[in-house]
């Protein structure tokens, strides 16, 4: 793009530049993916206190022929007490997997008892014992089933609360991918989510960000793009690629929880060290009161494993992450990695960040 940008020395930073300038007064959704068994109400609180989020989703509640008892979504998503958002503000939408039209609905007028603000659908989990059941990705084989599932649930929720939809491109093909999202539509959701791959190619790079595009031009609704977005660059390629700048982050805002905050400002470039020196010594507090979070969680033989799965991420994007997690690796007891992240300046004393906060 030409412009007083373009004399800046070296392409790559002048065609980002110009990108943020063409975006400076657009308001880009930038959305915190649901990951059952990563991102939970503890780890929503850390990188929605970072920040850059319009909100995020939670991990999905499976929905198989029975009506869910409120303290099932309460236990996934404990944002619900508080006014369904985290302690940083962050709304967080409920998310709810299943395949029987009537059972979905009832189960979505349960939850809309407790004001979410918002519900997503899952059309995109392939995990097998999922699938098995007929849940997730395995359904988009089956698009008037989505349609239905979309409809029933539409139907049972409120005037003004807001439905979205995840899904991939389809089981083995994309053949189906525009016919999916229209029928998503068709039945109501006011919102897609469009992770670009199929059910087969699971989490294997690349994501065919160009089926974005081509379901965004046959739907009347936002879509919002998913899949290997780790970087602002990749942000840049996936929105040159697809034509939409709304994106939401999954794996790449566990590794670099800052990631939101700088597209969000048009800081595209990747961090040099003095920068991510500084995101280091903001995350240390975060890290710290994640450990507490994690303890009144789960029991203490659990924690030290929550704290390394968080590290090991955080260690493809931070120098300091890296060395942390060599120490912390061995250790077994939350004893001994306490002490272990006291050594690197970590204090878990602080207060633990979770929605009951604020
Ligand atoms: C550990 C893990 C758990 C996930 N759990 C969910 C889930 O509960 N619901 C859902 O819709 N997607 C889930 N996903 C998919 C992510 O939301 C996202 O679509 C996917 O990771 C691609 O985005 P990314 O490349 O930015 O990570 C999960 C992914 C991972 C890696």
């Amino acid at each position: 793009m030409p412009g007083p940008l373009g004399c800046v020395a070296g392409a790559t930073i002048a065609a980002f530049a110009a990108l943020a300038a063409m975006f400076s007064g657009v308001w880009v959704r930038l959305l915190l993916a649901p990951m059952e068994g990563l991102l939970d109400d503890v780890l929503r609180a850390a990188l929605t206190r970072v920040g850059g989020y319009d909100h995020a989703v939670s991990e999905f509640a499976r929905v198989s022929g029975t009506v869910l008892p409120e303290r099932f979504f309460r236990r996934i998503v404990p944002e619900l007490d508080h006014g369904g958002r985290t302690a940083a503000g962050t709304p967080v939408h409920v998310q709810m997997l299943g395949s029987d039209p009537a059972c979905m609905a009832v189960n979505a007028a349960r939850l809309a008892r407790l004001n979410p603000p918002g519900v997503d659908l899952n059309f995109g989990c392939p995990a097998p014992t999922v699938n098995r059941h007929r849940g997730g990705a395995v359904l988009l084989d089956e698009p008037e089933l989505l349609w239905r599932i979309t409809q029933a649930v539409g139907g049972a929720l409120p005037a003004g609360l807001a439905l979205s939809a995840k899904m991939r491109l389809g089981v083995n093909d994309p053949a189906r991918a525009v016919e999916c999202a229209q029928a998503l539509v068709d039945g109501g959701a006011q919102l897609l989510v469009v992770h670009a791959r199929t059910k087969a190619d699971g989490y294997r790079p690349p994501a065919h960000w160009e089926w974005v595009a081509r379901i965004a031009e046959a739907v009347p609704v936002p879509v919002v793009a998913n899949g290997e977005v780790w970087s602002a660059q990749d942000w840049v390629r996936c929105r040159e690629v697809s034509g939409v700048a709304d994106v939401m982050l999954g794996r790449g805002a566990v590794a670099d929880p800052f990631l939101a905050q700088r597209i969000r400002a048009g800081r595209l470039h990747e961090p040099d060290a003095a920068e991510r020196e500084r995101e280091w010594q903001a995350l240390q507090p975060l890290i710290g009161a994640f450990v507490c979070g994690v303890q009144r969680k789960v029991e203490a033989r659990h924690a030290p494993g929550r704290l390394k799965q968080w590290v090991h991420m955080l260690a493809r994007k931070h120098e300091r992450a890296r060395a942390l997690f060599a120490c912390i690796r061995p250790l077994r007891t939350l004893p001994e990695v306490v002490a272990e992240l006291g050594r690197h300046g970590i204090p878990c004393d602080a207060p633990a960040i979770a929605c009951a906060q604020t």
